[in-house]
């Protein structure tokens, strides 16, 4: 029998959001550090202690959702919506209340950036960039992170799941460096800085990241990036 089960996305995360938080994944422990270090600016809940006006958050998995909406703890400003990047904003998926929601709450209303952690690897490149330019206006900032194509080829994304003991795997799809570089200037987006590459360099150093990150000693994991459209 496999010890492994392929699920929908939204399915998956269902699933994982009731650990995804405490399992231990090395790479979300990465990205924690990318997010909060070097662009404390732009952490979603930072944005809000730094005034940002308004914040919008999608995801298409509710147990996931509910997870942020308990985080932020009956924050007013953010307002969350189920919708699946993979309809929007063609709308192919019929359009669901999230997403029309998600829709109206963006008319009349400048968008000054988007943060997206660790989502890319799900989704198509064109369908993720296609959604990207059509929310932010010239000028708006896309800070993207991603798992890192070295640890996407011989990986992806998926969490044990204790109640049946079997790996839980998402649909997933690896992106090569130029691939996410070449698709994103496509749809008008030019990198600011760098491409922030990371991974768990020795055995010390993966002795900050719990039990699980020695099986990753020397691999890239974590790619994060800001894009400003143009
Ligand atoms: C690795 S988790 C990252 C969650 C969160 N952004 C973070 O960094 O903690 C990937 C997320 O992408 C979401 N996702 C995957 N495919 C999606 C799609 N087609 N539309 C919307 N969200 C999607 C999943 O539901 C999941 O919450």
């Amino acid at each position: 029998m496999s010890s492994q089960t392929y699920l929908p996305t939204s399915q998956a995360y269902d699933l994982w959001s009731s650990v995804y938080d405490t399992d231990g994944n090395v790479l979300q422990q990465l990205d924690d550090i990318y997010i909060s270090t070097a662009l404390p600016r732009w952490n979603t809940l930072k944005l809000l202690e730094y005034g940002a006006e308004h914040v919008l958050a999608v995801d298409n998995s509710r147990g996931m959702l509910e997870k942020l909406v308990g985080k932020l703890g009956g924050e007013g400003k953010v307002e969350v919506f189920e919708v699946d990047l993979n309809a929007f904003p063609s709308g192919s998926g019929g359009g669901g209340d999230g997403e029309k929601g998600f829709k109206k709450a963006l008319e009349g209303r400048k968008v000054d950036g988007v943060i997206s952690t660790l989502v890319l690897e799900h989704l198509p490149l064109a369908a993720f960039f296609s959604v990207a330019s059509s929310i932010l206006p010239p000028t708006g900032w896309l800070l993207l992170t991603n798992m890192h194509w070295d640890m996407g080829n011989i990986s992806s994304a998926g969490f044990l799941d204790t109640t049946t003991g079997k790996k839980v795997k998402p649909v997933s799809m690896n992106h090569s460096k130029e691939e996410i570089l070449e698709e994103a200037g496509r749809w008008g987006f030019a990198v600011e800085g760098e491409v922030g590459e990371t991974g768990i360099r020795d055995e010390e150093h993966a002795r900050g990241f719990g039990r699980r990150a020695e099986k990753w000693v020397g691999v890239l994991m974590h790619v994060g990036v800001v894009f400003r459209r143009v």
